[in-house]
């Protein structure tokens, strides 16, 4: 397996260490060569490097609290007028690429859900848009907290293999 997918762990505890401009870019170089359907590319990303807005963001919701202290947060987030069906799909992979990028730079995420409708409470969505003047006809995916590991990564489990059907269910 590559090492970076093995190595990826969810990050909650960070250094203050800034990250470099170029690194940022690269992540998010990698997540835009994500799938996209249609190739319509539908991405957009708010990089969130200001202190008091980060602190702002991390109260979104009760399980985001260390945005405040990760030096960066990137709102993942997607336009439908350009893809109805797929914005999630596709702004779901290009956060995973990010995410796999970011361990090969060294650097630890985690993903914070904050999607409206289907997906959750609309209000979270609606907070992180007002926090980040984000247009009404975008709609955000996800935050995710970037900065360097402060402490050991936790433990993975292993993947629920038994959940793996040959041929058929
Ligand atoms: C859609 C989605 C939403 C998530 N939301 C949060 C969140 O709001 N806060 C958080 O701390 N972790 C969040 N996570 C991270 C998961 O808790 C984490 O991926 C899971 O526990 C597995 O741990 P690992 O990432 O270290 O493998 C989210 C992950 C996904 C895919």
């Amino acid at each position: 397996m590559l090492k970076q997918i093995w190595d990826r762990v969810s990050v909650r505890s960070y250094k203050p260490d800034a990250v470099a401009d170029e690194v940022i870019n690269e992540i998010i170089e990698a997540a835009f060569h994500a799938p996209t359907a249609n190739n319509v590319r539908p991405w957009h990303v708010v990089v969130v490097r200001d202190a008091d807005t980060r602190a702002h963001l991390a109260k979104v919701h009760q399980w985001a609290g260390f945005c405040a202290d990760a030096p960066v947060v990137l709102a993942f987030c997607g336009d439908p007028e350009k893809s109805e069906h797929w914005w999630i799909e596709d702004c779901s992979a290009a956060v995973e690429n990010a995410m796999i990028e970011a361990v090969n730079q060294g650097l630890g995420t985690c993903w914070i859900g904050c999607r409206g409708a289907d997906g959750g409470d609309m209000s979270r969505e609606d907070y992180v848009c007002s926090a980040l003047n984000i247009p009404k006809h975008i709609r955000v995916l996800a935050l995710v907290s970037l900065g360097y590991a402060d402490g050991p990564a936790h433990p993975k489990q292993p993947g629920p293999m038994a959940n793996v059907h040959d041929e058929t269910w």
